[in-house]
C-alpha cells in the first residue's frame, strides 16, 4: 500500500505526520537546517544534502539546485528540499529577471492591487527557476530613518504595511499554494526590528511588550490572516531578549496567539549569535536549546545547530517532542506547497516567464504610481514646450546600481558591481533622452559629481553645461554604499558634493527640477526650498527613469504619496506621524515642529477639493462598521488620482494613544470637473488600543475621525464619532 505521505489525496496534516512518525532523529533535525550556498563550499552542500537531510538551502541556483535535490530525492525517505532566495522587490538576484521598485518606493503608490501583481510576477520568475520560497515581505516599519533597511520596508505605518504586506503575500502564494506559480512568503523580520537603538541594525530594541503589540505587531497579525507560510526571526533582542531566543514572542504570541500554522526560520546566524554577539548562552548546547524551546522551526545558516540538536534530545536535556512540533510544521509546510507532488523539480521550466511583457506593464504601471512630486513651484512640470534644451545633471541620472538599490545581483548574494542586466533598464538620463525627441529638445549631460568621493567632482563643468540649457534637471540622492545591512547612517544630509552641485546649479538661473534617487528620506531643506520641482523616486528599479521622464513631460499625472515622512535635519529624529502627544510642544527649539514632507504626502498636475464628510451614523458599537463618506473634486482641468486618507484619534483613552492613525484609505481616479463620493468603511475593532494590561480593547467614548490628502493637520477634514 502506498504510504500516506505519498499519498497527494490525504491531507498535508496527515501527509506531515505520517512522515515524522517515519523519521529518525537525525533526520527530522536535518530539516530544521538551512544551508546557504554562499558559505557552504560544493560538498559541503551535498553532504548535507545527501548525508544530514538538510530541509532547506539559500543562494542555490540552476544546476546546483537541481543536483542537491536530486540527492535529496534518493535518500531514505526521499523529502525534497525548499530552496528559499531573497527575490525582495522582483526576483532580482537574477540578472533577466524584472526588477521592481523597492519595497519603499512601491509602497508610495498606495496601490494594494498593483503590489499584490508585482507579488505574482515575482512568484511567477522565481518559480520558473526551480526556487519555492523568497523571504519578503519586510514588515518592519521604518520610524528611525538612521536605519539601513529604510528602503526595505513599507514605510513607518503599521496600517499601511500590514495592507500593502498581506497584498504581496496573497500575490506571492496565489489562490493555493500547490500551484505551479506560487512560492512561499516569508514576513521578515518578527518583531521590531526596525527599531533598534539609534537605528543601529540588530541592536536591542528597547521596547516594551505593550509597544510591541500596539506598534509591530499588526502588520504581521495581517500577514497570519492572509495566510502567509513562513515568519523569519529577526537579529535584533527586545528589551534585552533576543527574538530567537523569546518563547513569549515566538511560542507565545506568534504561534498560539495570532494563530500562525507556518514554520519560523531564523535569520542569518541568528542562533550562532546568542553565544557570539549577544551572549545569552555559553555555547552551540545552550544556543541550541535556547532556540528550540523559544520555537524557531528552521536555523538558517548555523549548521552546527545540527549535532547540537542531536545530543540535546539524546542527553535528555530537549524533549523530542519540540523537534517534532518545528519537523512537522515544515513538513506541513512542504506538503501545502506541492513539493511532495512534483513541484520539487523545475516545473514549468518558462525561461520565457522573466521579465515577459506581461510582467514589464505591470512593474510600469507600479512604478508610475510609485513616483512622489513634491515641489512644483509655479507649476514649473510638465516641462513646457519652449524648453528647448535639457541638462541632465548629477550622480544618480545615469546609475542604474542606485537607481536599482539594495538587493540585486549588484549586492546579492556577494558584491558585483560590474554584473551586467539582461533586461532593458532606463536611468532618468535615458528616460529624458528618448522623451525629449518627441519633444524635440536637445539633452546634455554632466556627472557633476561622486556620492561618496568629494574629491571627485567638475561642479563648474556641470555649471557651465547647466547655464547653456533652458532647464536642469539635477539627479541626486544616495547609492548602495549607503544603504542595507551595516549601512546605518548617522547623517542623512546630502554627501559628497551635491549641495555644492545644487547650489552651483541653481546659480545658473534655468529652472532647477531636482530629482532624488535614494533609498530612504534624506535631510534636504535647501532642495525643498530652493528647487522649482522636487520629485522623490527612491530606488524605482528597472523602469524608473522612464516615469520620471513620463511625469517630467506630463505624460503621467504623478499619483504617488509618501509612505514615510522627512526630516529637516537627523538630529529632528523621529518624525513618524504618527506620535504619542506631549504638551512641551513636541519639538526642538531649533527645528520645526512638522516634518519637512510628511507621510501621505504628493502633488499632482491637478488638485482636488474635499468637502461634505460623513458618517454613516455618529454613534456606534464597538462591532459595528461606519462608512466614512467624503465627496472629493477634481478642480483641475487634466484627470488625476487621489488617494483618500483616513485618518482617527481616541480622545480618551486609558493610554495616551498617537495624535492620529490611519485606519483605511482608497486611491481613486477622478476626471477633470468630476465629483466622486468616496466611502471609505471603519471597522471599529480597528479602533483597537493596547492597554496597560497588554490587553488589545476598543474603549468606548468619543473619536476624531479625519478625512483628507494626506497626514497634515492643515488638510483634514473633521468629524466625531461615539463608541457606546
Ligand atoms: C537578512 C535577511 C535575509 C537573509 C538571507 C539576512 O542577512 O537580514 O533579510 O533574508 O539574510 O539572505
Amino acid at each position: 500500500m502506498m504510504p500516506v505521505y505519498k499519498d497527494s489525496s490525504c491531507s498535508p496534516e496527515q501527509r506531515a505526520d505520517d512522515l515524522l512518525a517515519r523519521m529518525t532523529l537525525e533526520e527530522k533535525i536535518g530539516q530544521m537546517i538551512q544551508i546557504s550556498c554562499s558559505v557552504a563550499s560544493e560538498s559541503e552542500a551535498e553532504e548535507w544534502a545527501a548525508h544530514r537531510f538538510a530541509g532547506s538551502f539559500l543562494y542555490a541556483f540552476g544546476d546546483t539546485a537541481k543536483h542537491l535535490q536530486e540527492l535529496a530525492l534518493s535518500t531514505r525517505l526521499g523529502i525534497p528540499i525548499l530552496f528559499g532566495i531573497d527575490a525582495i522587490h522582483g526576483h532580482a538576484l537574477n540578472t533577466g529577471a524584472t526588477v521592481f521598485p523597492s519595497q519603499l518606493s512601491m509602497s508610495c503608490s498606495w496601490n494594494p492591487e498593483l503590489v499584490q501583481k508585482a507579488g505574482r510576477v515575482t512568484a511567477k520568475e522565481v518559480a520558473s527557476e526551480g526556487l519555492h520560497w523568497t523571504f519578503s515581505p519586510v514588515l518592519c516599519l521604518g520610524r528611525d530613518l538612521r536605519w539601513g533597511r529604510i528602503n526595505e520596508t513599507f514605510g513607518e505605518d503599521q496600517y499601511l504595511a500590514g495592507i500593502l504586506g498581506a497584498a504581496i503575500i496573497k500575490g506571492y502564494q496565489g489562490e493555493h499554494l500547490a500551484d505551479p506559480d506560487s512560492i512561499l512568503a516569508c514576513a521578515k523580520h518578527y518583531i521590531a526590528y526596525g527599531e533598534s537603538l539609534g537605528g543601529r541594525d540588530s541592536y536591542d530594541t528597547s521596547a516594551s511588550m505593550r509597544k510591541v503589540r500596539e506598534v509591530f505587531l499588526p502588520p504581521f497579525a495581517e500577514a497570519v490572516k492572509a495566510g502567509c507560510a513562513t515568519m523569519m526571526a529577526s537579529y535584533q533582542s527586545v528589551d534585552g531578549t533576543p527574538v530567537s531566543a523569546s518563547e513569549k514572542l515566538l511560542k507565545d504570541l506568534l504561534k498560539d496567539e495570532l494563530g500562525f500554522k507556518g514554520f519560523v526560520v531564523t535569520d542569518w546566524e541568528n542562533v550562532r549569535n546568542l553565544v557570539v554577539r549577544q551572549g545569552v548562552a555559553a555555547d552551540m548546547k545552550e544556543a541550541a536549546a535556547k532556540a528550540l524551546n523559544a520555537g524557531n522551526d528552521m536555523i538558517m545558516n548555523t549548521p552546527e545547530f545540527y549535532y547540537a540538536a542531536i545530543e540535546l534530545v539524546k542527553a535528555g536535556v530537549v524533549k523530542e517532542s519540540i523537534i517534532d512540533q518545528a519537523v512537522r510544521r515544515i513538513l506541513f509546510i512542504k506538503f501545502a506547497l506541492g513539493l511532495f507532488d512534483g513541484k520539487c523539480r523545475p516545473q514549468n521550466n518558462k525561461h520565457n516567464t522573466l521579465a515577459c511583457s506581461e510582467h514589464l506593464d505591470i512593474n510600469m504601471k507600479l512604478t508610475r504610481e510609485s513616483i512622489v512630486l513634491l515641489e512644483n513651484r509655479n507649476n514649473i512640470l510638465p516641462l513646457k514646450s519652449n524648453i528647448k534644451k535639457i541638462a541632465v545633471i548629477g550622480p544618480n541620472a545615469d546609475d542604474i546600481q542606485a537607481q536599482f538599490g539594495d538587493w540585486t545581483y549588484f549586492s546579492h548574494p556577494d558584491l558585483n558591481p560590474s554584473a551586467v542586466p539582461k533586461i532593458e533598464t532606463w536611468t532618468v538620463l535615458r528616460g529624458i533622452k528618448e522623451l525629449s525627441s518627441k519633444y524635440k529638445a536637445e539633452v546634455v549631460y554632466h556627472k557633476g559629481c561622486d556620492i561618496m568621493d568629494p574629491e571627485d567632482q567638475d561642479i563648474e563643468g556641470a555649471a557651465r553645461l547647466a547655464s547653456s540649457a533652458d532647464a536642469v534637471i539635477a539627479v541626486i540622492g544616495d547609492c548602495l554604499a549607503q544603504n542595507g545591512e551595516y549601512k546605518d547612517r548617522a547623517d542623512l544630509d546630502l554627501s559628497g558634493s551635491q549641495q555644492k552641485l545644487l547650489e552651483a546649479l541653481k546659480a545658473c538661473g534655468k529652472p532647477l527640477i531636482v530629482v532624488l534617487v535614494n533609498g530612504k528620506p534624506l535631510s534636504i531643506p535647501w532642495a525643498a526650498k530652493y528647487s522649482d520641482a522636487l520629485i522623490e523616486a527612491f530606488n524605482s528599479g528597472m523602469f524608473g527613469g522612464k516615469a520620471v521622464a513620463e511625469i517630467i513631460f506630463g505624460e503621467t499625472n504623478p499619483s504617488g504619496r509618501l509612505s514615510i515622512s522627512f526630516p529637516y535635519h537627523s538630529g529632528q529624529l523621529p518624525v513618524y506621524y504618527n506620535q504619542l502627544p506631549g504638551w512641551h510642544g513636541a519639538k526642538y527649539m531649533d527645528m520645526p515642529s512638522e516634518p519637512l514632507y510628511s507621510f501621505g504626502y504628493g502633488l499632482s498636475y491637478t488638485s482636488f477639493e474635499y468637502s461634505n464628510l460623513k458618517l454613516s451614523k455618529n454613534i456606534c458599537n464597538t462591532d459595528d462598521t461606519v462608512a466614512v463618506n467624503t465627496d472629493v473634486r477634481n478642480t483641475g482641468s487634466i484627470d488625476g488620482m487621489e488617494t483618500v486618507q483616513l485618518y482617527v484619534r481616541d480622545l480618551a483613552s486609558s493610554v495616551v494613544t498617537p495624535v492620529k492613525q490611519l485606519k483605511g484609505f482608497k486611491k481613486v481616479e477622478i476626471k477633470a470637473g468630476e465629483t466622486v463620493t468616496i466611502e471609505i468603511p471603519l471597522d471599529i475593532r480597528e479602533l483597537f488600543i493596547v492597554n496597560e494590561a497588554e490587553e488589545y480593547v476598543v474603549e468606548p467614548g468619543e473619536f476624531e475621525i479625519m478625512v483628507g490628502p494626506d497626514s497634515r493637520d492643515s488638510v483634514l477634514h473633521k468629524t466625531r464619532l461615539v463608541v457606546e
